[in-house]
């Protein structure tokens, strides 16, 4: 069912048992709001949206790749991972300076972060 859809009677009861243990549904309209999709007011550089994206996956790569060389037994496996970890790394940073390039914000609020724990030292 495509989202947004209203759901019939029998579906919204069989939803409501599985999750509250009982059929005796709630009045039409009481229950979850229902939301538009989510649209954005300002539009959004794809290639940049996508860059942003690409970083985080590759922080979440550089994490796994050094829980799995953390784990890892033979030493040969471990040193594979830490070498991919390592090159997650780069990987960051060639999205970082091309996100860099095309959102000057970025740019300005990155030294501002800096600005701001340098202060906390
Ligand atoms: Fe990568």
């Amino acid at each position: 069912m495509p989202y947004g859809m209203p759901k019939s009677d029998a579906e919204r009861k069989k939803t409501h048992k599985a999750l509250f243990g009982t059929d005796k549904l709630p009045p039409r309209g009481t229950g979850r709001v229902r939301v538009k999709p989510y649209q954005r007011k300002q539009k959004v550089d794809p290639d940049s949206d996508a860059l942003r994206k690409g970083i985080v996956a590759e922080y979440e790569a550089v994490n796994m790749y050094e829980e799995l060389a953390e784990n890892a037994k033979d030493p040969k496996v471990k040193e594979v991972f830490l070498d991919i970890a390592k090159e997650e790394k780069t990987h960051v940073g060639e999205f970082q300076e091309m996100l860099l390039q095309k959102d000057a914000e970025q740019v300005t609020e990155l030294k501002e972060g800096k600005k701001e724990v340098e202060e906390m030292e």
